[in-house]
């Protein structure tokens, strides 16, 4: 079957050279230098399996600021939550708007949400990756440190969606990324596996040696959404885990600190980290309302990269 349309799923559905047309897209968008409304007269379905804030409000604003319209459907309103199909979903959605984006549990709902709708298909998280979240994050560093190509980037903490995404990042871009992991915790192996090939992606077991010279140091909850029955268990895994100032002095002179949000200062970030010189975590969510801008205007407004 042929598709007339693109999704995005995961970072590497762009090439390298798309990720960087799409960034100054986004800028364009942020400095106001873009101002066309290629969603004019369409709508954006929005599934919400999880909580969101950023990822909703941005999603929803930015479709209004491109000229369209979104609906937020969270399972207490949509039959979804009540066991209909995601294939049925997926056909029904598309006679009536031009885009979807879900956020759920199972990356696997949303390829096959991807497979059965006619129209694209946008991840706003699952389990496994978080790629628009990692996209603001890349132009956050690009805004702050000029070209991500050359910098080096070290995760601490949990292997999760947010870690899986910034393997991908690195894999398609090529900039040095190192994560310290507890043991038990590692990112998904087959992602991973993938990336390590490439050289530029190591996994350590010490938050020192990771962040050693690197120019961004980001975290993210111990616990993620689904995972709340093992916050008591992953707090003793994960002791050591806490960037703070200490642990950010190790970093290079001028590195900058990343949090996707929510966080949970006195856990895996000090509130001196977060709320301190170094934290551009608000620019960062500011800038999902440009990615994803930029995102829509390609998938669905007729953009191209
Ligand atoms: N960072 C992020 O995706 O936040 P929300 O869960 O609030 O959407
Ligand atoms: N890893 C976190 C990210 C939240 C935006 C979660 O999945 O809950």
């Amino acid at each position: 079957m042929t598709r007339e349309h693109r999704d995005f799923l995961a970072i590497p559905d762009f090439s390298s050279a798309e990720l960087g047309s799409l960034f100054d897209l986004a800028e364009s968008m942020r400095t106001g230098v873009y101002d066309k409304k290629p969603l004019a007269g369409q709508s954006l379905a929005m599934i919400f399996m999880k909580a969101s804030t950023r990822t909703r409000v941005s999603f929803e604003v930015g479709t209004y600021q491109l000229g369209g319209h979104a609906l937020f459907l969270s399972p207490r309103d949509v039959q979804l939550g009540r066991g209909e199909p995601i294939s049925d979903t997926a056909k029904v959605l598309s006679r009536y708007v031009n885009g979807i984006m879900i956020r759920t549990f199972a990356h696997s709902e949303v390829e096959e949400l991807a497979r059965e709708a006619t129209v694209p298909v946008i991840n706003g998280l699952t389990d496994l990756l978080h790629p628009c979240q990692v996209l603001a994050d890349l132009l956050t560093v690009r805004q702050q440190l000029g070209e991500i190509s050359g910098r080096k980037v070290a995760w601490i903490g949990d292997g999760n969606n947010m870690a899986n995404s910034w393997i991908n990042a690195a894999h398609v871009l090529g900039f040095e990324l190192s994560l310290a992991c507890p043991a038990g915790y590692d990112s998904d192996a087959a992602i991973l596996e993938r990336a390590r090939s490439g050289g530029n992606v190591t996994l350590v077991r010490d938050p020192g040696e990771a962040v050693r010279d690197a120019d961004v140091v980001t975290t993210d909850v111990w616990a993620s959404m689904g995972q709340e029955e093992e916050q008591a268990v992953r707090e003793k895994a994960f002791h050591g885990f806490c960037v703070d100032a200490a642990l950010m002095s190790r970093a290079a002179k001028g590195a900058i600190f990343l949090h996707c949000l929510p966080a949970h200062r006195g856990e895996e970030v000090t509130a001196d980290v977060i709320d301190g010189p170094q934290s551009r975590v608000w620019d960062e969510a500011e800038n999902r309302l440009h990615i994803q801008k930029a995102i829509m205007a390609v998938l669905m407004g007729g953009e191209k990269l």
